[in-house]
């Protein structure tokens, strides 16, 4: 039995990596660190039960003395990192608790990590690690900055992060990076695109997008809505961060990327046509600070190295996951009762 400590796994990608793990081995046991900030909610993991082989721990990834008493208390191998503070504009409005959370936290979880993984010293100095454990850091292609019309992201392309949010992302990847050259820590970065599908937060494009047309609401679109973003199917993104966890090898960074381009615009009036409602809905509003025209990923490093590759096409992905927020309109009013209602008076009525 191998042990997994998953960070934020009560949000979005982290609930449905959750699920994958348990229903995919019988061999791990796994613990849910999570803060359950607004993002987080435990409805999204209603159907695991706590016991031999899951549980759930609230707390944050800050908060050393928790973080230590989990090592103590489990017999961890593997940390897969996803808490954090996860949406931009959040970060435009507030970005100390990105720094808090996604820059701090990370360290906590290096440090505690290795002092309990090393074993012992090489002849050089280095710690020597237990053997089979290993650090995954759940990254952003948003650290590479923005595109113009042409390119993509390499996993070597300079970070040039735009938004406070990136910037904690790539401070994070940074240290990460550091712990590895300098102490030899055994981890892997992934960065991947714009993900979508079941239990994502409604701040984000296409969820908001969704209940907003169910409700006849007017639709944001920033700009001129031609901005473009990569989108992976979460499910996709799961077994890709099982992939480089499992065989990637120590020290690699991976991207993650859907093959998937599209202009904002595309989608909202695909939500619209999928939805039977009128093109009338949309409203051009005064553009993000900083918005990051254009990002793409050249994933050939994973598809090639380690054979993965994603399943959905974007068709099917947003063909199922419109069909998920219909017959899950109980969850979305949940979450977005109480703080969320403030936030988007806030950040939409200014
Ligand atoms: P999310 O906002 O839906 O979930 C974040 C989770 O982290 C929540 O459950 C929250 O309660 C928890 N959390 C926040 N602060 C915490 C803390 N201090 N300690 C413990 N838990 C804390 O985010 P998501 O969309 O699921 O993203 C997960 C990870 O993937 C993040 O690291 C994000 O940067 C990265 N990522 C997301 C996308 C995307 O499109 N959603 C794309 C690329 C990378
Ligand atoms: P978002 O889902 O916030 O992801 P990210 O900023 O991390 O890519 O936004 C995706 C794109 O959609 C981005 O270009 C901003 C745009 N957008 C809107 O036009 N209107 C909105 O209300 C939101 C939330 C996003």
């Amino acid at each position: 039995m191998k042990t997994m400590l998953v960070t934020g796994g009560a949000g979005f990608i982290g609930s449905n990596f959750v699920k994958h793990i348990l229903g995919k081995y019988d061999n791990y046991r796994l613990v849910n660190l999570d803060a359950l900030t607004y993002a987080g909610n435990l409805e999204n993991l209603k159907e695991i039960e706590e016991g031999q082989k899951y549980r759930f721990i609230k707390g944050g990834i800050a908060d050393r003395e928790l973080v230590e008493r989990i090592f103590e208390e489990e017999n961890i191998d593997y940390v897969v990192n996803f808490a954090a503070e996860s949406h931009v504009d959040r970060s435009i409005e507030d970005p100390e608790i990105f720094i808090k959370t996604n820059v701090m936290g990370t360290q906590v979880l290096l440090d505690v990590a290795k002092k309990n993984w090393v074993t012992g010293k090489d002849e050089f100095g280095y710690p020597v690690y237990r053997d089979g454990v290993k650090y995954l850091q759940v990254s952003t292609d948003e650290v590479y900055g923005t595109l113009g019309k042409e390119g993509m992201f390499k996993e070597t392309t300079p970070l040039a992060p735009n938004s406070p949010y990136s910037a904690s992302k790539a401070s994070a990847d940074m240290i990460v990076r550091a712990y590895n050259e300098t102490f030899k820590m055994p981890m892997n970065i992934t960065r991947c695109s714009n993900n979508y599908g079941p239990y994502q937060f409604p701040e984000k494009l296409i969820p908001l997008m969704i209940a907003n047309c169910l409700n006849e609401k007017e639709l944001p679109v920033y700009g001129d809505g031609m901005q473009i973003r990569d989108w992976l199917h979460v499910k996709d993104h799961c077994v890709a961060i099982d992939t480089v966890l499992h065989t990637g090898k120590s020290g690699e960074i991976y991207n993650v990327g859907g093959n998937n381009e599209k202009a904002n615009i595309e989608i909202v009036k695909l939500i619209i046509k999928t939805l039977g409602k009128s093109e009338r809905l949309i409203k051009y509003v005064k553009d993000r600070l900083g918005h990051d025209r254009r990002y793409a990923i050249e994933n050939t490093k994973i598809t090639t190295e380690l054979g993965w590759e994603p399943s959905y096409t974007f068709e099917q992905g947003m063909k199922e996951t419109i069909e998920w927020y219909l017959e899950n309109q109980k969850w979305m009013d949940n979450v977005t009762s109480g703080e969320y209602k403030e936030y988007y008076e806030k950040m939409y009525n200014k």
